[in-house]
Order: C-alpha cells, then structure tokens, then sequence
C-alpha cells in the first residue's frame, strides 16, 4: 500500500503551510505565532478538542476515533522551534526573521503532523483516540521534558508515542529506525583552569593554565581511545578553549568547553567521572586549580522493540520493504524525543529528505518532496496500530 490517495491531494495545500512557516520562524519556547496557527488549523480541522500551553507553548489535539472512550490513546509529536542561524537558501519562502531560520526541518514536521491531522479528522477511521503532539524548545531547550512534567502522558492517557525526523542524505520516500538506542545522549562540559598570571618572560614567578589545558586536551582524548570499550561508541569533543589577552602575558586562567555523546547511561556517567578524574589529576601535576562542570543534556533515545516493529511494517507499508531500513545506524546527535521515550514505549523513524544541505545548515530546506510520505506514514500508523 503506497502513499496514501488523499495525502497525495493534499500535497501542494501541506506545502504551502510548510513554507508559510518556514517564513515564520521562532526559537526555543517563545514559538506563541506557530502555536497558535497550529491551535487555529486544529480547530479548524475539526479536532474534538485542543489545549494549549502545555510545556509553556506546547500544543495537544485529540482526534476522537470509534469507540474513542474504550481504545488506547497513541500519541504523534512533531516539533515546533527553529534555529539561531542566517537563513542563505535564497528560496522564495526564506524566513523573514534575521537571525532566525528553520534549518532542522521541524517546519516540515509541523505542517506533516497537520496535515495527517487533517485527513484523520475526516476520515476516524480507527478506534481509540489521537493525541497530536506539538511541542516547542526541541533544539536545547527540552521542550520535550517540559511536556512530559506538565502531565502531557496523564492528561491524554497517552500509552504509546512515536516520533519522526528528516534526514537529508536519505532519498525521499526511504525511511530508518532501529530497535534500541537510535540518537544519543548529549552532556556539554565547562573546564575552568585557575592558574597564577605572569608576564611571559617571567614564567618562574607564576604558574601556566595554558600548558595544563593543552595537557588536558590531550588527555581527555583517551577516554575514548584507551578507558572506554572499544565497542562502546562514545565521542568527547573539547569544542572551545578561551584564554588569554596578549603575546607577552600568562593568563590567570583558562576555559576549556566540549560535548560528550554516547549511547548508554551508563557509558555516560562514566565518561562524566574519567573527564573530571583527568582534569584534576592534571591540574594536581601543574599546581593549577582546577573545576569541571558537566551540563546534563538529552538522554539517549531508546526505541521500545514491538513499538518498533509496528513502525518498521508501517513505513514498509508506504514506502516497501527495500526502502525501509529497520537496522539504521544509530547516530550521535541528540533528540529531546527521548524524554517522552523515557515516560512511554514508542518508536522514532528518520525520513529521507534527500540530497540537500544538512541540518543546521544555513542553507538547508525541508524537502517538500516528503510530505506525502511522512503523512502517510503518521495516518497508517494510527489506522494500523488502532484499527476501527
Ligand atoms: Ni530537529
């Protein structure tokens, strides 16, 4: 069964409120314009109710199917937020914002949800109910958490969520999941090396924070390469060293800052423990003070199996089985997705966007090219997971 009839004629009616939002984009939790369109098309849609200001900004739908009091609720998210970067696409529908641009694609997420919103308010044709799920503050500001603590799972008896991403390099039409962790955990680090300033020609009379961060940079690289499981993927990224104001003087101190990523709680706490063990124990070496602050960010992304599975016969539904990949690689970004992977089994899937420029580039653009899939991929999954 491929794209779905209707989805196909709404296509070019998707599109334009994708790039209508596209024009319009907002950061973090302050998207009140797009949540409020989205509230406005909802309702509009036929929705039997919709409540806002969950998680701050965030956006529910319910669609009532037959038997809406008996079935299960599943719940579909999308998100909402945009990025702070200078939009160069140069496309007709560039945002109209400086210094603000959708370049992770969650515009195209946001007219899809909707536009499976749409075709389900027509058609209830499965039982139980649909939470649609729109949320802000996806890129670093855990929208997804603010969600899920505001109730969002118990307000909607919601049982089971999935989730969907684009990715350009995938060619339109081709989707990949896995079992198990799909993105991964992302902590950022603070090192700050309190050393005893001195002029450059004197280095006798003060003690050097910059040679003990080159050390620590140096350092840092083998808990990878030596502490960690070589099986184990993990990366510790140092991603900003700050110090200094001139050629001839030794600075007081020094900043180190950095990401670490990986895979599982446990590789996680341990790569947070070995990085301040190495840093004091430098810092110890170089009679430096030392601190390191570790930032907690998104846990990793963990797909539940059967819930997986479900996706995987769906997207094969759409797309066929040599289009779906349900061994994807796993990559080390991060998704606040797995904050409501963590409060419910689900599943989240990447679509193709095909060959564009990557996300978070400047001069990326969700591909309109996809619409049609990740729509139909939404209302097969409803339609199969609670069948009328
Ligand atoms: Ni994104």
């Amino acid at each position: 069964m491929p794209i779905i009839n209707r989805m196909a004629e709404l296509h070019d009616e998707i599109t334009a409120w994708r790039r209508d939002f596209h024009t319009m984009p907002e950061l973090l939790y302050d998207v009140h314009k797009t949540a409020a369109k989205v509230s406005e098309m909802l309702r509009d849609f036929g929705c039997d109710y919709v409540v806002e200001g969950i998680g701050r900004t965030g956006v529910v739908g319910i669609i009532e199917g037959k038997n809406a009091e008996d079935g299960p609720v599943i719940g579909l998210r999308a998100d909402m937020d945009a990025l702070p970067i200078e939009e160069t696409s140069g496309k007709p529908w560039a945002s109209k914002e400086r210094g603000k641009m959708h370049a992770c694609g969650h515009d195209g997420h946001t007219a899809m949800l909707l536009g499976a919103a749409r075709y389900l308010s027509e058609t209830r044709n499965f039982s139980g109910k649909v939470a649609l799920i729109f949320q802000p503050a996806e890129e670093g500001g855990a929208g997804g958490r603010a969600m899920v603590e505001d109730g969002l799972m118990e307000r909607f008896d919601i049982s089971e969520v999935y989730g969907m991403h684009n990715l350009p390099g995938l060619p339109v039409g081709q989707f990949g999941t896995c079992t198990g962790p799909i993105t991964a955990s992302t902590d950022e680090f603070n090192i700050e090396i309190f050393g005893k300033g001195t002029h450059a020609a004197f280095p006798h009379l003060g003690t050097d924070g910059i040679v003990a961060a080159a050390q620590c940079i140096t350092a840092i690289q083998t808990i990878v390469s030596r502490d960690a499981n070589p099986l184990d993927s993990l990366v510790v990224s140092v991603t900003q060293v700050h110090a200094g104001s001139s050629h001839n003087i030794i600075p007081e101190s020094v900043k180190l800052n950095g990401t670490i990523r990986c895979f599982s709680k446990e590789t996680r706490e341990f790569a947070a423990r070995r990085l301040e063990e190495i840093v004091r124990g430098i810092a110890a070496a170089h009679d430096v003070e030392a601190k390191t602050e570790i930032l907690t960010g998104y846990p990793v992304t963990v797909n539940h199996e059967s819930q997986t599975e479900y996706a995987i016969n769906v997207a094969n539904s759409i797309s066929g089985e040599q289009n779906v990949d349900g061994n994807f690689s796993p990559m080390l970004g991060g998704e606040d997705f797995s904050f409501m992977l963590e409060s419910r089994p689900g599943a989240f899937i990447f679509m193709g966007n095909g060959d564009t420029p990557g996300l978070h580039n400047s001069a990326y653009d969700f591909n309109d090219e996809a619409i049609p899939h990740g729509c139909s991929y939404w209302v097969r999954l409803v339609e199969t997971r609670l069948p009328a």
